[in-house]
């Protein structure tokens, strides 16, 4: 498959200054629009993202050998198959576990009751079930009770099937890297990628075979929670980043047995959730689920990805769960998806309470039918598939090809051959390796953005210091949210990474994010130092899962402690712990310098140190819009067009009382010198636009850029988005330095999905944008003519 086509350079775009003229416009316009229209199995295919081949594939023998389990298995024991669960907890309390915590969240009982009732509770691992072949896999992560687990699994049940130890390893496991919000605006796939090894390698040691991870929605409301989770807004960066995850994940070339399995979450489009309210309803045209929220699941079930895990949302009226255009139709059918799908925690269950299904046996029908093959939590495939089976509810060919894909990968892992963890193994990484500390402060370091700077930054290492804010000095805060793996002898804090860095610092804590502000602190903080460093943000809690919020800005009252800081007239620094983008109009605008540091993981101090004395120059970019109030969420770049753009004038997409503009744009972050973007140049080659442009560093550091190439489809057949991100080149340039930077895009990119998801490509114009940030860039308006050849 190959394409040819002839494009013609109609102008240069606004800041290479050249018009379009009045009679090529014309010409243009005349032209008949080509439309190229691919169905949906072969667009699947066209856009082919990876290598896809990690994991060993099964071999002949393992094919048979999964065959003869079949016929040999009852239908309880491949139900127990299609069965993952949580230990579950049982204590001297009246009421269950999760009422318990939701006792605690709304305050009927304390964190410290709470503690004490959790002390004297047990852990029931249903051993009589796992003993009847009743269990699939267990989401647990003590490798001495997930030996015990094993061994029932294999030496005493009928069949020996070995169980699947799956955790959430959302960034890190015992390495905790930054939250993937931050990790994404690196660019840097490779170090991506290697977070997933190390991940990969530390969580198998003690038995974890399989990662609920990595997160991959697109999410574009920032009082969303679990934004922290992923690679933010934008498809085509998102595909990249869930790419090199999976690739990390499910490859080691040095030892397989360190490979673990990946599972995309959450399928789909959960980050669209009404409002940014977690859980709730999520509706959208079928092109947008596409284009967007589907494109970095394609691209790395593309990867080789062999897991996925179905959303908790419904989608246009239908829960993810038992979705069947989703779950059979797009994911098995169209990408042709070979490995197994999972629903979320309790989600079968809450089919029920969706109002989609009458009962349980109902959900478990429906969610089978779907294409569901595991069940997360509720127990109620094994409890009600049977009779679903028996009443002709659900059909027993759907059990045995949910239950050949399990056991595919089960033995894809290897976990046939190596069931269990050795002692050796379990207590491999009580100390981390530097190997992996060094990974965790590189990623650090390159995650950080510097959002505004007048001068202040970097700082002398001889400056007195006053470093105040609570989360300065917390260390398990570093890790953000969804970092179970992580511990709090590993973590550097602010504060620490500050002293590491042989600072002159004095600590005051005077506020958090919850709870009071101590004014006397903040005087004593006032007068200690020359400049004041506040750390200033979110708790970890306050992002990741059920943890919306409505109001984004600062939260408690860390704004008043900045207002106090600032009337000493002493420089103000602030930097940023959150997990989400918050809305800072105010702290934009008085405060000289700001870093956002998101939750950077177990080496954030160190890196923190680093940025702020200039011994790491900034290069991390925005991977999501910083809205200037919440009420502008959900506020994205990649928006489609409208007919009466935002602007000054009243009748246009606007608010009244708040800018048209975000805070901050999708891809920006500066840095301690300056780059300067000229000479943009578009060629065209047989399957590609070839896109050039001269960086030049004009500042007095060396520093690295990430240069953004950005498209716009002028007229398409639906409305295309103001801008969509098509390629990215991070470029290293000494002080002085100018290289000219290219990035490829290939022609089959160009295109988009319907509703009905059939892939068009559109013959006619582009403006093809490129810069430092998705606002700030040069442009070039080229027309494209589309032929498949071959
Ligand atoms: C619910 C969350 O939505 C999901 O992301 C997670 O993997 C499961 N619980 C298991 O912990």
């Amino acid at each position: 498959m190959g394409y040819s086509s002839l494009t013609k350079e109609i102008r240069n775009g606004s800041n290479s200054g050249k018009k379009v003229k009045k009679n090529e416009m014309k010409e243009m316009k005349c032209q008949k629009r080509t439309r190229i229209i691919i169905k949906s199995r072969f667009a699947a295919n066209i856009l082919k993202y990876g290598k896809g081949k990690h994991m060993k594939q099964l071999t002949e023998k393992q094919k048979e050998q999964i065959e003869v389990l079949l016929k040999e298995m009852t239908i309880e024991e491949k139900l127990g198959q299609m069965n993952q669960i949580s230990p579950s907890i049982v204590g001297g309390f009246d009421v269950s576990f999760e009422e318990l915590i939701e006792m605690m969240t709304d305050g009927r009982i304390s964190k410290e009751e709470f503690g004490r009732m959790m002390a004297g509770a047990k852990q029931d691992y249903h051993d009589d079930v796992n003993r009847a072949g009743g269990l699939s896999s267990v989401l647990i992560s003590d490798p001495e009770v997930a030996n015990q687990l094993q061994k029932i699994a294999v030496e005493e049940t009928r069949l020996g099937i070995p169980l699947l130890f799956g955790f959430d390893v959302i960034h890190g496991f015992r390495t905790v890297v930054p939250i993937a919000l931050a990790e994404a605006g690196t660019f840097e796939m490779d170090l991506i990628e290697k977070t997933g090894r190390i991940a990969a390698k530390e969580s198998r040691a003690v038995g974890i075979a399989w990662h609920f991870a990595p997160m991959v929605d697109i999410s574009r409301d920032a009082r969303w929670g679990r934004i922290s989770e992923g690679p933010g807004e934008d498809p085509y960066l998102a595909s990249a980043f869930a790419a090199a995850r999976v690739r990390g994940l499910q490859n080691d070339e040095e030892d397989s047995n360190n490979e673990v399995a990946a599972c995309l979450k959450h399928y789909a489009a959960y980050g669209a959730c009404e409002s940014g309210r977690d859980y709730n309803t999520t509706g959208m045209a079928l092109s947008m689920l596409h284009n967007t929220y589907l494109a970095p699941f394609k691209a790395a079930v593309e990867e080789g990805a062999v897991t996925v895990m179905a959303a908790f949302n419904d989608l246009n009226g239908i829960p993810c769960t038992v979705n069947k255009y989703l779950l059979r139709d797009i994911l098995k059918d169209m990408y042709g998806f070979e490995g197994f799908v999972v629903s979320d925690a309790n989600a079968i269950k809450e089919c029920v309470v969706h109002g989609i299904a009458e009962d349980e046996t109902e959900a478990a029908a429906k969610a089978m039918a779907a294409g569901m093959d595991m069940d997360m939590g509720t127990w109620i495939y094994s409890r009600k598939l049977k009779e679903a089976v028996e009443t002709g509810k659900a059909d027993i060919s759907d059990i045995d090809d949910a239950v050949r894909r399990i056991l595919s990968i089960k033995m894809r892992l290897g976990l046939f051959d190596h069931p269990y963890v050795t002692q050796e193994q379990m207590h491999r990484y009580d100390t981390l390796p530097q190997e992996h500390i060094a990974h965790a402060l590189e990623t650090a370091e390159k995650s950080i953005v510097l959002l505004k700077n007048e001068g202040v930054l970097p700082l002398e290492k001889s400056a007195n210091i006053s470093l105040v804010g609570a989360l300065a000095d917390m260390p398990e805060e570093v890790l953000g949210s969804w970092a179970i793996g992580g511990r709090a002898k590993d973590c550097v804090t602010i504060y620490q990474g500050l002293q590491n860095a042989g600072a002159a610092v004095s600590y005051h804590p005077c506020c958090g994010p919850e709870g009071e502000l101590d004014e006397a602190q903040v005087r004593m903080a006032v007068e200690a130092g020359d400049v004041i460093v506040a750390v200033v943000g979110e708790l970890a809690s306050m992002s990741g899962e059920a943890s919306s919020r409505a109001d984004i800005s600062l939260p408690g009252r860390q704004q008043e402690m900045l207002k106090m800081l600032l009337e000493s007239g002493k420089p103000v620094v602030a930097l940023l712990m959150n997990g989400r983008p918050l809305a800072l109009s105010w702290e934009k605008e008085h405060l000289p310098a700001m870093v956002e540091c998101w939750h950077l993981g177990i080496q954030m101090g160190n890196a923190v140190a680093h940025v702020l004395f200039g011994e790491v120059n900034p290069s991390g970019k925005l991977t999501c819009t910083f809205p200037a109030v919440t009420g502008q969420c959900p506020m994205y770049y990649n928006a489609p067009k409208t007919g009466r753009p935002g602007s000054k004038s009243k009748f246009t997409s606007r608010y009244l009382d708040a800018p048209v503009e975000p805070l901050y744009p999708f891809g920006y972050g500066l840095s301690y010198t300056e780059f300067t973007y000229s000479d943009m140049d578009v060629q065209e080659t047989k399957e590609h636009l070839q896109v050039r442009v001269l960086l030049k560093n004009t500042g007095s550091r060396d520093g690295a850029e990430v240069v953004q190439l950005y498209m716009q489809d002028v007229c398409a057949s639906i409305v295309r988005p103001v801008k969509e991100l098509k390629g990215f080149a991070k470029q290293y340039l000494k002080a002085g330095e100018s290289k000219t930077v290219t990035i490829m895009l290939p022609k089959y990119q160009m295109g988009f999905y319907d509703d009905q998801a059939r892939y068009h490509l559109e013959d006619g114009r582009f403006i093809l944008y490129i810069g430092g940030n998705s606002k700030d860039c040069l442009s070039q308006e080229v027309y494209v003519r589309f032929e498949i050849t071959g």
